[in-house]
């Protein structure tokens, strides 16, 4: 790509300006640059690159300079000052070193002498020195591409254009921009883009234009610049070399020019061929990153660390417990939400075993544990909530192969969980009432009936403390895979000391279960037995203790059987579904006993204990006739009492809350739940 000085001899076109001229015609073009070009004269950092063929001004060194300087000078020669006349095209990079700011620029000189080495770099562009800033002497015309503000020589901003007479301090200077033809306006252009940058320098009748353009553009018809100016006052010798010249200071860039033409006039100016003229090469990105991306990624970090915190105070208030310093004892007992909620897959409405006004129960999976049944309790009052959990955990320590292992607890703002062990058999109203269980036989439901008879005996006499179950009903019993009876739900159960205050004032329990004591002397081992002689019946007759749908006569359960017996044929009331599948005399003393079990006279009720002799056929029942007082006597349904909280719309309450009230003198708390008769269950 050597392009040889060309000296071209314009005679016949040109013999006008030759007449008054005797030098020969001075004009040359560079598309790129090579090695041993022996018409361009280097100095300091200047360097062809080989390779590339660019001419090199300044690598990323700094305080540098470097000078390029075409080695014969450009000679005025006699023509009058008025038609002196030159015209520059040059192509040029300043390519930022990547991590740094670049700096300091190029500048296309007119100097007297080729060796400005003496010169400084950094802010005097390698054209002046501090002592030869601003001397006439200096006899330098430079045009410069500034590309850092120095306040010294009043700089306009860090990307400017201006002309250096004898000074840095600029004649004339204007941001780097374009006059676009097209649109018609200026365009700003960045000189450390590291793209190439075309820059015409035309000087005509004492008016020296420079005009910008990016590489593809053509030449804009309006000058950056424009300025009368006296080239023979610069140049009393009316000669000059032309050149470049760059520096570095802290600032650096790597600086470039990649072609350049030179002439005597505009129109003998060979054009420079841009498909020739060498790439520049770009530095490896190993970038600095921008402020901006910083910022960006500040944005960023903290827009994610928002969203985790959000995520955390989110999962700490769903996964939030209530644990108070008097819980420490119950510590092995006590479960975290967070595997109550992984276990429940989230308390999952399909994984819901029931619901009612007291909460809901969830089936659950813990490791090493296995199937749970996990009951949520909502309670508004934390009241009594000491006592209750110490009567819960307690609980959790009674041992009997037939009670519902309690396993444990959790506590949470409103809110109680008591995880005992999944009775894969569900309970046993599912089976007495409900279509998609098979009907229970006879067998099974005698031995169901002593299964809970032993668990009940157990509660109210094996243990340390008299235990009250407070809610016996079918739907409290439950059955593992063999059909074993187990009494659960002992959530509503509370104890009581031996001996002592074994009544109670608050009435729990659930309607056609209740004894008509309860709401005078409150719960009692009498009341449970009650209970558990409606539940006999119930079992049975396969009917539940109170059925508003029924005729007046077969309502009361209780009533019904009783008539039955009084009319001599007491099986009648037995569950249609056996058949005759049962044997008469083992359902004559289940039923009978259910009726001993619900006298309305509490003294005339068999404690526990004989109940599991009776049952298990021990001991023969006593004897006692239809006209025994308070035997078949159904218990007054308890509508409208509204200290019992009972509630008689439709399905499951919702309406009804568990209340929670605090009542005698141990402060005792109780969750009174009531199931409402016509709900299906
Ligand atoms: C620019 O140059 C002209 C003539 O060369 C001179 O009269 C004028 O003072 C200069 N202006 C500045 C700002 O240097
Ligand atoms: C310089 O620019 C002016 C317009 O600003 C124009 O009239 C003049 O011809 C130009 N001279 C040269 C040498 O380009
Ligand atoms: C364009 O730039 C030139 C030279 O800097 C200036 O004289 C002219 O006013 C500018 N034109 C517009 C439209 O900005
Ligand atoms: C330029 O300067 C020289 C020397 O100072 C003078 O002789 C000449 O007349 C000037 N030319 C113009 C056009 O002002």
């Amino acid at each position: 790509m050597a392009q040889r000085l060309h000296l071209l001899l314009f005679v016949h076109f040109f013999s006008k300006l030759l007449c008054f001229s005797s030098q020969q015609d001075f004009s040359f073009v560079y598309n790129g640059f090579n090695q041993g070009q022996a018409d361009l004269n280097l100095d300091g950092a200047a360097r062809f690159q080989n390779s590339d063929g660019l001419l090199q001004l300044t690598d990323a060194t700094a305080q540098k300079m470097g000078h390029a300087f075409f080695n014969k000078p450009f000679d005025f020669g006699s023509v009058p000052s008025q038609s002196l006349s030159f015209s520059t095209h040059f192509v040029c990079a300043l390519v930022p070193k990547p991590g740094a700011d670049g700096g300091h620029g190029i500048a296309f000189v007119l100097s007297s002498s080729m060796d400005l080495t003496q010169a400084d770099p950094t802010q005097y562009l390698g054209l002046f020195s501090i002592s030869t800033n601003g001397s006439p002497s200096s006899q330098l015309l430079a045009i410069e591409l500034d590309t850092v503000q120095s306040a010294e020589f009043d700089d306009i901003d860090k990307n400017h254009v201006g002309i250096d007479i004898n000074s840095l301090h600029s004649n004339v200077s204007a941001s780097a921009s374009y006059y676009s033809d097209r649109k018609g306006t200026n365009k700003s252009l960045t000189l450390l883009s590291g793209a190439p940058l075309q820059v015409w320098v035309d000087y005509e009748d004492s008016l020296l234009n420079v005009t910008l353009a990016p590489l593809r553009n053509k030449k804009p018809s309006r000058p950056l610049l424009s300025r009368n100016i006296n080239l023979t006052e610069i140049f009393p010798g009316r000669k000059a070399f032309v050149g470049f010249s760059a520096a570095t200071g802290s600032l650096i860039s790597y600086q470039y020019i990649l072609g350049w033409s030179f002439s005597r006039s505009r129109v003998s100016l060979q054009s420079l061929d841009i498909s020739k003229l060498p790439t520049v090469p770009r530095p490896k990105i190993t970038k600095k990153t921008s402020p901006l991306l910083i910022v960006l990624l500040v944005i960023l970090a903290l827009v994610v660390t928002a969203v985790l915190g959000g995520v955390c105070v989110y999962r700490r208030k769903k996964y939030a417990e209530v644990k108070e310093p008097w819980e420490e004892p119950y510590g092995p007992l006590r479960y975290s939400y967070k595997s109550l909620y992984k276990a429940t897959r989230g308390f999952n409405k399909d994984d819901r075993l029931g619901q009612g006004g007291f909460g809901e129960v969830f089936k659950g999976n813990l490791p090493l544990v296995g199937g749970i049944a996990v009951k949520r309790l909502s309670h508004d009052a934390e009241q009594g909530m000491k006592q209750f959990v110490a009567e819960v955990v307690t609980m959790g320590s009674l041992k009997h192969k037939n009670l519902v292992p309690l396993l444990g607890y959790c506590r949470r703002k409103g809110e109680l969980l008591l995880v005992s062990k999944y009775m894969e058999g569900g309970s046993v109203d599912q089976y007495l009432f409900h279509s998609d269980k098979p009907p229970l036989s006879w067998s099974q439901r005698l031995a169901i009936l002593r299964d809970i008879a032993s668990a009940l005996c157990y509660l109210h006499t094996g243990a340390s403390h008299v235990v009250l179950h407070r809610d016996i009903k079918a739907s409290n019993v439950m059955l593992n895979g063999d059909l074993q009876g187990f009494l659960g739900d002992f959530g509503m159960a509370r104890f009581d000391d031996h001996g002592a205050n074994l009544y109670t004032t608050a009435a729990v329990g659930t309607i056609g279960y209740m004894a008509l004591e309860l709401t005078s002397t409150g719960t009692s081992t009498g009341t449970d037995v009650y209970a558990f002689g409606a539940f006999m019946l119930e079992v049975a007759c396969g009917r539940r203790p109170f059925d508003p749908e029924m005729p007046v006569e077969k309502r009361h359960l209780v009533k019904w059987v009783f008539e039955c017996w009084r009319k001599g044929s007491l099986v009648d009331a037995i569950d249609t579904r056996l058949g005759s599948k049962f044997i008469p005399w083992e359902v004559e003393m289940v039923l009978k006993l259910g009726l001993l079990c619900t006298s309305i006279v509490p003294d005339s009720r068999p404690t526990m204990e004989q109940v599991v002799q009776y049952i298990n056929m021990h001991q023969t029942l006593p004897d006692f006739s239809p006209d025994t007082p308070g035997v078949g006597v159904s218990t007054p349904v308890l509508m409208g009492v509204p200290s019992l909280g009972i509630n008689f719309s439709s399905g499951f309450s919702s309406a009804s809350p568990p209340s929670v009230s605090s009542s005698s003198a141990n402060n005792s708390m109780f969750i009174s739940h009531t199931i409402i008769y016509g709900d299906g269950r």
